[in-house]
């Protein structure tokens, strides 16, 4: 009997998520099958309840991705803190009558950042760049790593200052969240003169090419520049690499949340080396 999982996005066509998962299971001998199902835009839960009708019992868990990691925050009768703290859920699992909501975004950055890319948190000074729904999840998981300071700067800079006052107010309340650094929130022209070991990109410009209005000064000696975008190079990317930082794509992170994902469901962590290597040579 075949476990069956899906990722449910609009649009979907791209996701490298069934690949990826089937590259995990057959690596790790699962027997599941991994399918991409295009939700309509007021569809998602409709969607997933047909998903799990046509399963015959099988139906064991999903990921979500754009648009509906909320809706599945809501969806979800049970959720993780890391989902709480994220406020959007990209993983489900499907268990006696339970849907489980998680969120593995965040420590798929965390993973790609320590174990690819050479790169802990502890101890950097960190900037986050945006203060939507990408940001939001990178957040609890950066300050569990106890970073010596973690600055949010949006374009938006009051939307910044509040999300960052939610975090500082709120996460220590989570259970296992205690940490020491509470973030600041800003706007871009307040970086001038500050500089930053770790800049991560989770703002959306890269989506439309647009460059982000950053002080050169941001990026400090030895800096690692993240973005949070794969399959292109953006003008952060390139902006950073023009000051000196070593960059860094989101492939990455697509590997390593969907392999929390993979252990979430099945309790085995699969070998994320081999997978990315696979999708960088046939990106
Ligand atoms: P996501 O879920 O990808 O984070 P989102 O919640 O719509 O998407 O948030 C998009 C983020 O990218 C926001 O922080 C947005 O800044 P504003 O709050 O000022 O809108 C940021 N963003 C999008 N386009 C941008 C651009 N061209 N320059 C700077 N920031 C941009």
């Amino acid at each position: 009997m075949t476990d069956r999982y899906a990722v449910f996005g609009n649009p979907i066509g791209h996701s490298k998520s069934p690949r990826i998962h089937s590259l995990f299971a057959a690596q790790t001998g699962q027997d599941i099958s991994y399918q991409a199902i295009l939700a309509g835009k007021e569809g998602f839960v409709a969607a997933v309840h047909a998903f799990i009708a046509a399963s015959d019992g099988l139906a064991r868990g999903a990921n979500v991705t754009v648009p509906f990691k909320e809706e599945a925050f809501r969806l979800a009768t049970r959720r993780t803190p890391r989902a709480e703290a994220a406020g959007a859920v990209n993983t489900l699992s499907f268990e006696a009558g339970a849907v489980i909501g998680d969120n593995t975004d965040g420590a798929g950055l965390i993973r790609d950042l320590k174990n690819n890319l050479g790169c802990d948190p502890a101890g950097r000074r960190v900037l986050l760049l945006g203060a939507g729904g990408a940001a939001r999840g990178a957040i609890l998981p950066l300050l569990l790593e106890g970073p010596a300071e973690l600055v949010i700067a949006n374009r938006t800079e009051e939307t910044a200052a509040r999300l960052a006052l939610e975090f500082a107010n709120s996460f220590t309340r989570l259970p296992g969240c205690a940490v020491d650094v509470k973030p600041d929130g800003m706007g871009f022209p307040d970086l001038a003169g500050r500089q930053f070991d770790l800049v991560i990109n989770a703002t959306s410009a890269g989506l439309s090419s647009a460059a982000l209005p950053l002080p050169t000064s941001v990026f400090a000696l030895r800096c690692v520049a993240y973005e949070m975008v794969y399959g292109r190079e953006t003008p952060f990317m390139a902006q950073a690499r023009a000051n000196g930082a070593r960059v860094a794509d989101g492939l990455g992170m697509l590997v390593e949340q969907a392999a929390e994902a993979f252990f979430i469901w099945r309790g085995v962590r699969p070998h994320t080396e081999p997978v990315l290597a696979a999708l960088r040579s046939t990106s």
